[in-house]
């Protein structure tokens, strides 16, 4: 019972002790059982969460969503990522949302940050509206999980039963976000390592990789690849010849950092497997892209996992689904940990 956190999860264990589970008060989460993994203890995560709290919020973030990405359908992929970023740092717990201010700072300054996550608007018209239909109710971590789901299949891919209840935290880490989020030349023994980090297998790395089959990358992030790969002022070798000089009239040597590119530059707003097809064919866009085929000469369980993803949608779109469950567990906070925000951006 090493992860009995607190004394009223006992208290609990007491009272609750017979066959069926009734939800203390509505929106409490408690279930047997430990979905989040590392720290959940009894308070985990479940669809129904806010059944009665506020049965209306899935409906709320798909209505501003619809809008936003018909606006601009490259929004829904900034979302996607935005709920990786939050995860990958402290667990899934709202903390990228936080603004500078005395006591925090931010994680929107941090080196994958910077210059490049966005969607910030978006998360705060949705939480405006949550908090007008149900005050203080629902946290800004499930938001982000929520427009992460609706943003996928609002796009065309495929959808989940999501489990809820993450609290927001009172804290960021710019250093866990320098750290913990990969950088786009990884090694495949670097990605496999910091996903491991965070209970992450290599089918969850090729999985969630293939959300990279929707939304841009900034010449900065793939440029190494294009005049220096390896120190030795040569392109990476695996990249197919026309994308090459496609990618070189685009971005330069030296200036244009923020010029965009698709990470799938045949379907760019659709959620499909051709980012895989893509790889298999030299033109990934980001070296973390193609390495998840040729890393270590290819030898790697991720080179079948690309081939297969290839071959099947059905495939990549099933372990997709379980893997951003298993992403929206990471840390969460529940219970009493935590807080419900009023503004994303700010602690209480
Ligand atoms: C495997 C390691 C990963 C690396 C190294 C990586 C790296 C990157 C980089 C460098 C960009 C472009 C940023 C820029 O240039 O501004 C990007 C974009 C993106 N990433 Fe990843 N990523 C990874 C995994 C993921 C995961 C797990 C997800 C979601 C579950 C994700 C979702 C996205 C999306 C949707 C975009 C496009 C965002 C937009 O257009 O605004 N990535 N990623
Ligand atoms: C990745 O890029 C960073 C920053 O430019 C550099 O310091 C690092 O050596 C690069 N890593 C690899 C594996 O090329």
């Amino acid at each position: 019972m090493a992860f009995l956190r607190a004394s009223f999860g006992f208290m609990f264990m007491v009272l609750l002790s017979s066959t069926t589970i009734s939800i203390a008060h509505p929106g409490f989460p408690f279930t047997w059982g430990n979905v989040g993994g590392s720290g959940g203890g009894y308070f985990s995560l479940f669809p129904e969460f806010y059944q009665f709290s506020c049965p209306q919020a899935n409906d709320i973030v798909m209505t501003v969503l619809e809008k936003a990405i018909a606006k601009e359908p490259r929004m829904a992929a900034s979302l996607l990522r935005l709920h990786f970023h939050d995860c990958f740092v402290q667990g899934c717990d709202a903390s990228v949302l936080l603004d500078d201010s005395s006591k925090i700072t931010s994680e929107k300054r941090s080196n994958p940050n910077k210059n490049s996550i966005r969607g910030f608007d978006v998360i705060d018209e949705i939480k405006a509206q949550l908090e007008a239909a149900c005050p203080q109710t629902v946290s800004c971590a499930d938001i982000l999980a929520l427009a992460a789901r609706g943003s996928t299949v609002l796009s065309g891919g495929p959808n989940w039963e999501l489990p809820l209840g993450r609290r927001d935290s009172k804290t960021a880490s710019l250093s866990g976000s320098n750290n913990n989020i990969p950088p786009p030349n990884s090694t495949i023994q670097n990605l496999i390592t910091l996903f491991n980090r965070q209970g992450l297998d290599e089918i969850d790395l090729v999985a969630l990789s293939g959300s990279h089959t929707i939304g841009v990358a900034r010449c900065v992030s793939f440029r190494q690849r294009l005049y220096n790969q390896n120190g030795n002022n040569q392109p990476d070798e695996t990249l197919e010849r026309g994308y090459f000089y496609g990618l070189k009239s685009v971005c330069p040597k030296s200036r244009g950092d923020n010029i965009i590119s698709p990470l799938d530059f045949t379907s760019p707003a659709k959620f499909d497997n051709t980012y895989f097809k893509l790889i298999m064919w030299g033109k990934g866009l980001l070296n973390s892209d193609e390495v998840l085929l040729t890393g270590n000469g290819g030898n790697t369980k991720t080179t079948e996992l690309v081939k297969s993803y290839a071959e099947d949608e059905g495939l990549f779109f099933n372990q997709f689904a379980k893997s951003m469950v298993k992403m929206g567990n990471i840390s969460p906070l529940t219970g009493y940990s935590g807080e419900v925000r009023k503004n994303c951006r700010l602690v209480n």
